[in-house]
């Protein structure tokens, strides 16, 4: 039998994106979720992964950026691909040259706009709003150096209502994300390999 492709979830906060795509690969024939690893050991996202059988590997800034302990981890679980979901830090170039172009991230707005530094959760659904835009959507990224600007492999939008909440449309484009990244990164796996 050939050896599943080995995904590691980064995640810092609620995890729901997380726990849909452990569930969607839960019985995949080629692809398999390894591990989760989170940089907030009061993230709801350790809770989610308990209850999914999914293993945790928590780390810090020094080990994720002063020297190889999550890049050591990575090679340890002998992980193929990297995809983040909810995760806040800045990926450090060993990671990023270690795994190049095999870093997924998904952007809750319809990059290149409402994105950079700053540009997270709930920030991102108050500057649409800001801006009185009428679509947003969800934008899944391939990572580089920079926040938000590697290559974009998917969008989709929705719609932008005049009675919109920071809630109501965090709720719409998490209905999105649930049900476009786990494909998006089943298709993204299935050309790289
Ligand atoms: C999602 O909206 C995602 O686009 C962004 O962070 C949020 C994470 O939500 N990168 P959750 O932790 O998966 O619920």
């Amino acid at each position: 039998m050939t050896q599943k492709v080995r995904i590691a979830i980064f995640a810092s906060g609620s995890g729901s994106n997380a726990q849909n795509i452990v569930q969607y690969f839960a019985s995949h024939k080629s692809i398999k979720v390894e591990v989760a690893f989170v940089n907030n050991p009061n993230a709801a996202v350790i809770e989610r992964m308990k209850t999914c059988n999914i293993p945790i590997f928590l780390f810090n800034k020094k080990m994720f950026y002063e020297n190889n302990d999550v890049l050591d981890a990575l090679t340890t679980f002998s992980i193929d691909y990297i995809v983040l979901a909810g995760f806040l830090w800045l990926v450090p170039s060993n990671i990023i040259e270690s795994y190049f172009n095999r870093i997924v991230n998904i952007h809750p707005a319809l990059l290149p706009k409402f994105g950079g530094k700053g540009m997270f959760g709930n920030n991102v659904h108050e500057a649409v709003l800001k801006n009185r835009e009428s679509f947003s959507g969800i934008t899944i990224h391939e990572v580089n150096h920079e926040y938000d600007k590697g290559k974009i492999l998917f969008q989709a939008i929705c719609p932008v209502l005049p009675e919109d909440t920071v809630e109501t449309l965090s709720h719409r484009i998490h209905k999105l994300e649930y049900l476009h990244y786990p494909k998006v990164i089943e298709a993204w796996i299935a050309l790289n390999y």
